[in-house]
């Protein structure tokens, strides 16, 4: 797992903007998985105006989102799907057909999420899964206790993520209860991942993830199982964390790995009993 510190949320999302517009150029048919919530906010409008200044083209673009509320049809003003539809989808050049959300009102759970499976298996499998954490380490929506090899399905969503839920709902609006998400074995198998922690309240989550015992207690802390995943984050999400002065020293000289072999290997060239 690599761990970025930025210095602010701006930095958090400029340095998300930047890897993901590398991989969309590099793959113009990237299958990417989408995350909801105010973290990738951010990133999103960076997304939006990088495809206005011709930087990138979602034309070929696959995307499946993590998450619906169950209970809600798309086309109501809180579900996820009009969230990516206000923030990224309704300004990009993304094609319809290339958009997978999980249906909150599905006539069979069961099948529509089998389906879903099927449908990211049809595309390739995902490259590039984007991941927000809620406080209690959840990714998606699965909760503490979420089976760590889960599949995509409903989740009762905690006390603690109802509540943080409800700003985005209006006064006296009922938060729904359930979600349909994809699994934590559903999020492993994408290629990379990249999450993305903003602000004080997530630092215990964050901690828990990275350095914590693999638990279904932070499903989130999975991750560590996983052999491309980037997280980036801001001074307060990064704060509780233990080794944050090996990352920041990581931070400091990783990208200094390729010149010092080749220095070295031009050293070791002009060695005349080479
Ligand atoms: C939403 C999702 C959730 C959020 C998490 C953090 O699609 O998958 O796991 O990423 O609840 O939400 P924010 O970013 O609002 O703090």
């Amino acid at each position: 797992m690599l761990i970025l510190i930025q210095p602010d949320e701006a930095g958090v999302a400029t340095y998300a903007y930047e890897w993901l517009r590398q991989r969309i150029q590099r793959k113009p048919r990237l299958v990417l998985g989408l995350a909801t919530g105010s973290t990738p906010l951010r990133l999103y409008r960076a997304m939006v105006e990088g495809y206005q200044r011709g930087e990138l083209d979602f034309s070929e673009v696959i995307t499946f989102n993590l998450d619906e509320y169950v209970g809600l049809s798309r086309h109501h003003p809180r579900s996820f799907y009009r969230f990516m539809h206000e923030h990224l989808f309704s300004h990009v050049n993304l094609r319809p057909e290339n958009i997978h959300f999980l249906d909150g009102l599905p006539d069979d759970v069961e099948a529509h999420c089998e389906a879903y499976e099927a449908a990211i298996r049809a595309a390739g499998g995902i490259d590039v899964q984007i991941l927000g954490i809620g406080r209690d380490g959840h990714i998606g929506f699965n909760e503490p206790t979420s089976s760590l090899c889960s599949r995509t399905r409903d989740k009762v969503l905690t006390r603690e993520t109802i509540e943080d839920n409800r700003r985005f709902f209006g006064p006296g609006e009922e938060v729904p209860r359930w979600a349909l998400t994809m699994g934590v074995g559903t999020i492993l198998e994408a290629r990379e991942i990249l999450l993305l922690a903003c602000g004080p309240a997530k630092a215990r989550a964050v901690a828990a993830m990275a350095e914590g015992p693999v638990t279904a207690l932070c499903p989130a802390s999975a991750l560590q199982l996983h052999p491309r995943v980037t997280v980036v984050c801001d001074e307060a999400a990064a704060a509780a964390l233990q080794y944050q002065e090996y990352y920041r020293w990581i931070q400091a000289n990783d990208y200094r790995l390729h010149e010092v072999v080749q220095k070295a290997k031009q050293a070791r060239d002009t060695q005349p009993d080479h």
